[in-house]
């Protein structure tokens, strides 16, 4: 897959704290790309760089199409907490906004409506911002970002103090955005958002990326890691001293998972094998399978994981 953005060590210090340190990745195009990590950890300053709103300190990033260490035209960003006008109608401050970046009359009075509508705040155009909740506000953010009709979105913290609402409405906003075919990076903390709308995740750790994983998209679960398929199987209990040695010979390797039901186990898979294989496999050794189900991979997990185990 193509990527829209490139870093190659790219490295910040602020005076003498490395902030960045050395962060090289791939985004692919069409991304959702999750950005994850403790406070501190580097999350906001790699936006800021890749956005122009920093200057790298070593390193380069390239976006696609543009020369290397150069923000892209076709990028918008929310990182710092966006600065509205607190006494302007939502759709005045959008029109004013739009004017500003050079869009002609006939484009705004096309497409403020629309954009209004997209975001969900259609009832809300002739109120002031400053009479929006935390949720609205985000949401007219991205509404703004949409006037210049981005190919990337790049939003720090889009659910940060949101309610439950709000941070579903942000989720299927975030979703939708994805579907018309845009990238969009997003720095979080909280995994089981990231987990719920990201096609990516990368983690950083005191500056430095510890790990990039890609995501299943299917419902069915899974990690899509090259690791192999985490499936949960159910047999009698009395079989399983008969199953572990038949698990072996498949090749899949049983793993430690808390809270099993009798007679339940976790294995994953070799690369590439596919659960139904197992379960013939199995029956053709007179273990049948009570249950057979896909486990996602907790990107909780995974992340704490990555987190403890590197300095
Ligand atoms: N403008 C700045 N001047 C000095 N130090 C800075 C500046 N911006 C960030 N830092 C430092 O760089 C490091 C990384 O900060 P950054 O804001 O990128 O982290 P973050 O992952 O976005 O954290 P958070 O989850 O709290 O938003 C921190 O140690 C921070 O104190
Ligand atoms: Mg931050």
């Amino acid at each position: 897959m193509e990527s829209v953005l490139r870093l190659s060590g790219l490295t910040k210090n602020y005076g003498g704290i490395r902030a960045l340190d050395g962060v090289s990745m791939a985004i692919p195009q069409g991304a959702v790309f999750g950005l994850l990590g403790p406070n501190g950890s580097g999350k906001t300053t790699l936006l800021s760089l890749i956005t122009g709103l920093a200057h790298r300190t070593s390193g380069s990033f390239i976006w696609q199409s543009v020369p290397e260490n150069t923000p892209s035209p076709d990028v918008a960003a929310i990182i710092e907490k966006p600065n509205f006008l607190p006494k302007l109608r939502a759709a005045e401050q959008l029109s004013h906004i739009a004017r500003l970046r050079g869009l002609g009359e006939a484009h705004r009075r096309s497409e403020i409506p629309r954009l209004l509508e997209k975001v969900g705040l259609s009832q809300a155009a002739d109120r002031p911002l400053q009479a929006f909740s935390l949720g609205m506000k985000q949401r007219f953010g991205i509404a703004a970002l949409l006037l210049s009709d981005p190919r990337v979105l790049i939003l720090d913290e889009p659910t940060n103090g949101l309610d439950p609402q709000g941070i579903i409405e942000i989720r299927h906003l975030i979703l939708q955005l994805a579907a018309e075919g845009r990238t969009i990076i997003l720095a979080s903390h909280l995994l089981d958002e990231v987990e719920k709308v990201c096609t990516h995740a990368a983690i950083l750790k005191q500056g430095r990326l510890l790990d990039v994983r890609e995501m299943r998209a299917d419902s069915a679960g899974g990690s899509g890691e090259a690791a192999g398929m985490l499936v949960e199987l159910g047999v009698a209990p009395e079989q399983l001293p008969a199953l572990f040695p038949l698990l072996d010979s498949f090749g899949a390797k049983p793993e430690a998972a808390t809270g099993l039901l009798p007679g339940r186990v976790q294995v994953r898979l070799k690369p590439g094998a596919d659960p139904a294989a197992l379960n013939r496999f199995l029956s053709g050794h007179e273990i049948y399978l009570a249950h057979l189900q896909h486990v996602h991979d907790r990107l909780e997990t995974s992340f704490l994981k990555a987190l403890e185990n590197r300095p």
